[in-house]
């Protein structure tokens, strides 16, 4: 059975003291059957780690640079991560790739590094709204997916999800309706069999992101092949990110 997971990508909000109270607000929520990830900015880990001991939440960065150590100016590596208590990390937001010039290529640098020092990664994918309005994309999905997971192997699976994020649906309003979430995230499923095996795709857990919210959230959350959510405004509300994690416990 494959894990639901609900995780909140902080993007660049919170000082470290008000990161302390909502990750402190967020470890108080009781109830959840499903995995909770909260990703708050390197400088807030250390306090959003104090903040959740002895809850079942997990911490996670937003990104992590591919190489060990060196002259990286603004990067974060694998270790230090690690040493600050994540257990996740986020790879390939749209926002990296879109502000930050992060490419199929540097996703799948990042990834195998990740990987490769135990940490468990979140990848994301997903389309603009003109390809999806040029009918592509499932020809993007593709590509970013087939590029981004090049050379791992599948036990490294087992430490990969995967999280859709159509570009036009995040931080808008907009969200994909359940059909449309659903048939990108079964077609990323499928892809998932063809380029690892069946048992890989079973098991991989392939989360919805892009404007989730308390209202939608569980009518997503129903569809088959959606297994969590990756979510940006409304994980910085308890009570509504409260409310996700309630519909990720009903499945
Ligand atoms: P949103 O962001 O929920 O604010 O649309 C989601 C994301 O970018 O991960």
């Amino acid at each position: 059975m494959r894990k639901t997971i609900i995780a909140g990508n902080w993007k660049m909000n919170k000082t470290p003291s008000e990161a302390a109270e909502l990750a402190a607000a967020i470890a108080q929520i009781q109830g959840a059957k499903c995995e909770v990830v909260i990703c708050p900015p390197f400088v807030d880990l250390f306090y959003a780690k104090k903040a959740i001991e002895g809850s079942c939440v997990k911490l996670g960065a937003q990104n992590c640079h591919f190489k060990e150590s060196g002259a990286f100016t603004g990067e974060i590596s694998a270790d230090m991560l690690i040493e600050a208590g994540c257990e996740y990390v986020i790879i390939g937001h749209s926002e990296r790739r879109q502000y930050f010039a992060e490419t199929d290529e540097t996703v799948n640098l990042r990834t195998k590094a990740a990987l490769a020092k135990g940490l468990k990664v979140i990848v994301c994918v997903g389309e603009t709204r003109e390809e999806r309005e040029n009918g592509i994309t499932e020809n993007v999905i593709d590509r970013q997916i087939r590029l981004g997971l090049k050379d791992l192997s599948k036990e490294e699976m087992a430490n990969v999800v995967i999280a859709y994020e159509p570009v036009w649906a995040i931080g808008t309003g907009l969200t994909a309706t359940n059909e449309q979430a659903e048939e990108v995230c079964k077609f990323i499923r499928g892809l998932i069999a063809k380029l690892f095996d069946a048992d890989v795709a079973e098991e991989t857990t392939i989360q919805y992101g892009g404007s989730m919210n308390a209202g939608n959230c569980a009518a997503l959350l129903a569809m088959p092949n959606i297994d969590g959510g990756l979510i940006g405004g409304a994980a910085l509300k308890p009570a509504d990110f409260a409310t996700i994690i309630a519909a990720g416990s009903a499945n």
